[in-house]
């Protein structure tokens, strides 16, 4: 596209987004349809929007960009953005079929979702759960040498499934706590085994021997409720499961089943099935299951430097430029 002698993309945005990263948009005379609410964009809403005319869409996580969102935007269609690194909401093969460029927004949120990892395993280990509930129901009882204790996290031997951008970044973390790390997954980095004596093993094994174990790989079909019953049986009784990443990862009847029979010790978790998990779900009643509301990107910076990265992608895109972060697959 030459914007100097075309008219200006119509980008249909599903969210409202910081201002800095529709400043971007606004800047490149690109031509805003943004829905205006901290809420999702009905589906319904977002087929009519695309279908009058899209040519580009900003979109998030919440959005599921499948082929029905393809068929209405029709061939006008030239770019996705999405404002995330996950991208499993959209349907990739299909764009890629098409020949519409998808990107998403790795590296910028890496270190805010491994700190959020970090405190999910420390929270999970430690049974703040239990140890705020009582605070907050007043069931504070007196100090007792055995009361509210969990698993300790420095010297733990530290499973990690997925050793991609946060999974190293975790493992980095984790390895100040003195933790020895061991990992499996689609791809060996040998640079975090000779700085942090990491170890590639063979899942079984990672399930056997590690006292925490983290899921940070992508969902996808290979992936999708990965950790069902008969994982959990393999962990050790006393293992402490985080997961970061996606709720698709978990067979989540399986995981309340594995915590309600003391198949392993808790969870920690910052995305469930669905989001928002529903106040009375068993999950949300389970005393050794620490739940965050899917905050893991969730700081000031990182969530606008996601925002910009997906702007820049857009703008790069109506440019005919590179895009800066593509999907690649
Ligand atoms: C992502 O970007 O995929 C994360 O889940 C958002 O925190």
């Amino acid at each position: 596209v030459n914007p100097t002698t075309s008219s200006p993309w119509r980008v249909v945005v599903t969210r409202r987004v910081p201002t800095k990263a529709m400043d971007m948009l606004r800047d490149a005379n690109l031509d805003l349809d943004i829905w205006d609410s901290d809420n999702p964009m009905p589906h319904e809403a977002l087929v009519e929007k695309v279908s009058s005319g899209c040519d580009a869409l900003y979109c998030v996580l919440t959005d599921k960009i499948g082929k029905d969102v393809l068929d209405a935007a029709g061939e006008r269609l030239k770019m996705i953005s999405t404002m995330s690194v996950g991208y499993n909401h959209i349907d990739y093969p299909e764009c890629k079929k098409r020949g519409i460029p998808v990107s998403h927004t790795p590296n910028v949120l890496t270190e805010t979702t491994a700190d959020t990892a970090v405190a999910l395993v420390l929270a999970a280990c430690r049974r703040f759960k239990e140890a705020t509930a009582s605070v907050i129901e007043g069931t504070w009882g007196t100090w007792t040498p055995m009361g509210m204790c969990g698993q300790d996290v420095h010297d733990a031997t530290v499973g990690i499934i997925g050793m991609g951008r946060i999974g190293s970044a975790v493992a980095r973390r984790l390895h100040a706590f003195n933790c020895n790390i061991i990992y499996w997954g689609i791809e060996r980095v040998p640079q975090l085994e000779e700085k942090l004596d990491a170890k590639f093993v063979e899942i079984d094994y990672l399930l056997k021997e590690a006292d925490i174990v983290i899921p940070l790989c992508p969902l996808n079909k290979e992936t999708y409720h990965m950790f069902d019953m008969s994982k959990f049986k393999a962990m050790k009784k006393s293992a402490v499961f985080v997961n970061p990443a996606r709720g698709e990862l978990v067979n989540q009847d399986d995981l309340l089943a594995a915590l309600q029979q003391g198949e392993i010790f808790s969870a920690g978790l910052d995305v469930t099935t669905p989001e928002p998990l529903p106040k009375d779900h068993p999950l949300v009643k389970t005393p050794n299951c620490f739940i965050l509301p899917h905050i893991g990107s969730a700081s000031m910076g990182t969530r606008t430097a996601m925002a910009v990265l997906a702007s820049e992608n857009l703008v790069a895109a109506y440019k005919g430029k590179p895009l800066p972060t593509p999907v690649r697959e």
